[in-house]
């Protein structure tokens, strides 16, 4: 559903993405992890079509992110790392206007919107405006946007920055539930987020991914910790050594 080969971003001479590759299926939680500075964000914002990449390519349910970017927005719901919410509106109303942009069909709008407000725990701001909502609900507004329209493919970049313990734990169901028929892709710097929401973890290190592996797999091995934390500083041993 999402496939990545060789994708790169440079900025000038530096290399913030590295030619990273990996592949995330239909119904997979997918966790991309990494320091920070590592190319998640710039990753995931070629991938939702917000940023052209310098090399290689991506396709998302068989469209190119470059060549095919309308047909790839169609299809994905992206909570961005500041999600830009219209202050004017109240919550109910940006849904609401999301949902007209989304293609939402006019008749099933205030239906999904209810939906939705419900299973991201925003219903109780329904008519509160954006701009006098807190960092945690602004989030979960956010997360609502992304999913208003029932896309194929979902990609959060730090779904669970700012949200209370509580909150964390249920956008962390959340996020499993839509899982089962949905592909999700969310990164994260916080490990045992990982293990309690992903069935594949992708960790990234200065632009490279490091490694690419089932959780079942993993666990059967090594605890994620100690492959994340051996992963970071061999990394980091070659590149003092170079
Ligand atoms: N517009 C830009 N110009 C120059 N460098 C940039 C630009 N955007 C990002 N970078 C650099 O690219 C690298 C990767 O940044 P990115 O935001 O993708 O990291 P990240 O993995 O999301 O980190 P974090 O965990 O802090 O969110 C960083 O070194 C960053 O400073
Ligand atoms: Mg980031």
């Amino acid at each position: 559903m999402i496939e990545v080969s060789g994708l790169s971003k440079s900025y000038g001479d530096y290399q913030a993405v590295a030619g990273i590759s990996f592949s995330a299926q239909k119904g997979e939680v997918v966790g991309f992890l990494g320091p920070n500075g590592a190319g998640k964000t710039t990753t995931i914002r070629m991938l939702a079509t917000y940023l052209p990449p310098t090399a290689g390519t991506a396709t998302i349910a068989g469209f190119s992110v470059t060549t095919q970017a309308d047909e790839v927005r169609r299809r994905i719901g992206y909570l961005p790392e500041n999600p830009p919410l219209y202050g004017e509106m109240t919550v109910r109303e940006y849904l609401k206007f999301i949902a007209e942009i989304k293609g939402v069909p006019r008749s099933a709008t205030s239906k999904r919107i209810e939906e939705v407000m419900e299973r991201c725990f925003v219903a109780d701001v329904a008519n509160k405006l954006c701009q006098h909502l807190s960092r945690g609900y602004r989030q979960r507004v956010g997360l609502a946007q992304a999913i208003i329209h029932d896309p194929e493919v979902i990609i959060l970049d730090e779904p669970t920055s700012g949200l209370d313990p509580n909150q964390i734990i249920k956008i962390r169901q959340l996020i499993k539930s839509l899982g089962e028929n949905h592909t999700v892709l969310l990164s994260t710097h916080i490990l045992p987020e990982v293990s309690a929401v992903c069935d594949k973890v992708v960790i990234v290190n200065r632009g490279r991914v490091v490694v690419e592996s089932q959780l079942s797999q993993l666990s059967r091995e090594k605890s994620l910790e100690q492959v994340f934390l051996e992963s970071v500083s061999q990394e980091d041993s070659v590149d003092a050594a170079a």
